[in-house]
């Protein structure tokens, strides 16, 4: 049975996740990309032509993040680590909420927000002050910081990326939550498992491009659906 606790599984998850933790998500009605331009804010050569406005929006990012508690959705994807034996979550988030939901199998495919990294060095650091202090933070080699984060046009962690799909090609069951299934290679993620014969289900509260590939696709919310979704399946949260 796909739930018996020695399945291989993925959980794969996109902002919709976080969305009732109260943090925005990219598209949609209230997506950020509604009001910001990536290409202005979340790109390498926004950040060398005015860092300081990119730190500005991530600086204001952080401090709604930092007031973010993980919702019953977070929890529900750590109760999914407890019950299968080998188990991988891949998240699209920054925001470190899996974390702080007890999530310890995780692989973070776009960076984390908490993080900064040297752009003379490479050395990456943990630094949670909010508001930030300096909105051009430098290394102590004197390197200019950015965070820590893939940004449009950049190229994922060759590690994380082979790691996240030998984790897809072996997997036998997949849920996808809370992710439009639109950026790559994250949205590659799921047709792997599929083709390697994986069951799929998807958790959104729309319809995505994913959706035609999922043995089951259940539109709602992620706080409310997922933990159905475990109850019915006899996985305690
Ligand atoms: N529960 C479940 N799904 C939800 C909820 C919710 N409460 N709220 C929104 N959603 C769904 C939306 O329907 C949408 O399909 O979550 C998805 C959010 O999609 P995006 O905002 O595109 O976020 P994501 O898929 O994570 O974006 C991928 O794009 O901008 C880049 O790097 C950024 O990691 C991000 C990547």
């Amino acid at each position: 049975m796909v739930w018996d606790k020695d399945t291989k599984t993925v959980v794969l998850t996109g902002a919709g996740v976080s969305a009732e933790s109260g943090i925005p998500t990219f598209r949609g009605e209230a997506g950020l990309w509604k009001n910001y331009r990536p290409e202005e804010l979340a790109n390498p050569q926004a950040f060398a032509r005015d860092p300081k406005t990119v730190w500005e929006w991530y600086d204001w990012r952080r401090g709604i993040i930092a007031k973010a508690v993980p919702n019953a959705g977070h929890q529900a994807v750590a109760a999914v680590e407890k019950h299968f034996s080998d188990f991988t979550l891949i998240t699209q988030n920054v925001d470190g909420l899996h974390q702080a939901a007890g999530s310890e199998r995780l692989l973070e495919l776009h960076g984390n927000i908490w993080k900064t990294r040297c752009t003379s060095c490479g050395a990456i650091e943990e630094e949670y002050s909010v508001p930030l202090k300096d909105f051009e933070p430098r290394c102590s080699c004197g390197g200019l910081l950015r965070p820590h984060i893939v940004w449009f046009g950049e190229s994922l962690s060759p590690q994380v990326m082979e790691e996240s799909f030998a984790c897809a090609a072996a997997c036998r069951l997949m849920l996808v939550v809370g992710t439009s299934g639109i950026v790559q290679p994250a949205a590659s993620l799921p047709l792997t498992a599929k083709e390697a014969g994986a069951v799929l289900i998807e958790v959104n509260a729309d319809e995505t491009p994913l959706t035609p590939l999922m043995d089951e696709s259940l539109r709602g919310s992620a706080g409310e659906v997922l933990p159905e979704l475990l109850r019915r399946h006899k996985v305690s949260i």
